[in-house]
């Protein structure tokens, strides 16, 4: 079997074998295909339209690159959720104490952020001590100490998913329903939940903008869930709006501790909840949807998901202290720049990619993966879609140590803020659920 072929029979519309994706998959993994060849497959599949058998056989070819893990021997239903990427998303950091508060073993591995995008590793490393790095033996522990954890992948888990990112980052081949599946699936499938809930996101701050794409990646997700025996369901979510009053890590982190204390509920608390609900759900901790969205909301109101997540906070070395009093721990920025309403009016819409670019150009994100991030940095919306404003009216405020970028992240966030006299029609937080 030669790469040439496979490349060029897939650029010619045809369908590939299980054996054929296996060689590519493989061969790329250890280095026998190199860069150029992998790339223009990957650009292949980007253009050409691949059946599920080949949606199947990439997301087994890319979990079989590392090892699966087997959690069969925790008498714990085990249950992870994943999104797509957006801005000012914190779900995970609520749902992973909620569903684990409720007898869940969730072995959450989380990514960092990129572009527009905030990472949940990112954020927890807001968190002085915080270690975010394991290897499989350390998860592992962890998972038994405290049934929950959330780690950074490991080096075992789907590994040659890292490299085809790294390429397909650098070849305009990120956006494709397939690949970004099989991207997804495998990692979640080789952490070994048996249920995931995965958050498709939608609009202008997501990977797919449109909300046809975004549901063909959700069926795509389910149609490789169930495939691989997973319980799954696929909520597909807003992503023109940021989500909650913030993006940044540390801001994040301080939003987070809110939520669980019970203080602040607003659309990062309600998503949080359904995402919740569907882990419980499906966990069959419920009989029913209902039950299990009473039963989010109750661990939340008694305290048992906060101090779940205080023990895995402890467990992973970060200091507790970020749950009680948040502003004596996390890292806060020495200056701020305001960003106010023009003219009085409804905001008709915000656009939730350059909300998440001008945290990025605050500090709080990377441009490209080397560069460092400043955990103080972000933005805090004092506003957001459908609110009335009147001009000179606070909208935003962003957080930042260093000036280079700001007069531009003042610009595109003023930009991203379109007010006018008509009071928008409410738009609809989760579009679609599909299982
Ligand atoms: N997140 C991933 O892990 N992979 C993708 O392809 C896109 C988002």
């Amino acid at each position: 079997m030669r790469a040439y072929d496979i490349i060029y029979k897939k650029r010619n519309g045809e369908t590939l074998s299980k054996k054929e994706i296996e060689f590519i998959v493989f061969n790329y993994n250890n280095g026998a295909i190199p860069d150029y060849q992998a790339a223009a497959f990957l650009m292949a599949f980007f253009l050409q339209k691949s059946t599920d058998e080949e949606l199947f056989d990439l997301t087994k070819a890319m979990i079989n690159s590392g090892d699966v893990l087997d959690l069969s021997s925790f008498h714990f239903p085990t249950a992870d959720k994943h999104s797509t990427g957006g801005v000012g998303d914190s779900t995970s950091l609520i749902a992973a104490p909620v569903a684990a508060s409720c007898g869940i073993c969730v072995p959450m591995m989380v990514g960092r952020g990129l572009g527009h995008t905030g990472g949940t590793l990112d954020k927890l490393e807001a968190i002085p001590g915080f270690r975010g790095q394991s290897d499989k033996e350390e998860f592992l522990g962890y998972l038994k100490y405290a049934n929950a954890a959330i780690i950074g992948q490991t080096a075992e888990i789907a590994p040659v998913d890292k490299k085809i990112y790294a390429l397909r980052d650098a070849t305009a081949t990120v956006e494709s329903a397939p690949l970004i599946c099989a991207s997804i699936m495998s990692k979640k499938i080789a952490e070994g939940a048996q249920t995931l809930v995965l958050d498709v996101k939608t609009g202008n701050g997501a990977f797919m903008k449109t909300f046809s794409e975004s549901k063909e990646l959700a069926q795509k997700m389910i149609a490789v869930g169930k495939h691989f025996k997973r319980n799954v369901a696929a909520l597909i979510t807003d992503m023109n709006v940021p989500l909650g009053g913030c993006a940044g890590n540390a801001v994040e982190i301080k939003q987070v501790v809110e939520i669980l204390k019970g203080n602040l509920k607003n659309d990062l608390y309600d998503l949080s909840l359904e995402l919740s609900a569907q882990m419980i759900f499906l966990s069959k901790k419920t009989p029913n949807l209902n039950e299990a969205l009473k039963l989010a909301e109750k661990q939340i109101s008694s305290g048992a998901a906060l101090e779940k997540f205080r023990e895995i906070i402890k467990m992973q070395g970060g200091t507790p202290k970020v749950l009680d009093d948040p502003d004596a721990v996390l890292p806060k920025a020495k200056e701020s720049a305001f960003v106010k309403a023009d003219r009085s009016g409804y905001i008709s819409s915000m656009d939730a990619r350059s909300a998440g670019l001008a945290a990025m150009l605050c500090g709080a994100g990377r441009e490209k993966k080397e560069d460092k991030i400043d955990y103080s940095a972000g933005v805090i919306f004092h506003k957001k879609t459908g609110d009335y404003v009147k001009e000179g009216d606070l909208l935003a405020e962003l957080l930042y140590n260093s000036e280079r970028n700001i007069s531009e992240a003042r610009g595109v966030l003023e930009n991203s803020y379109i007010i006018s006299d008509e009071k928008p029609a409410r738009y609809k937080l989760v579009k679609e659920i599909i299982a």
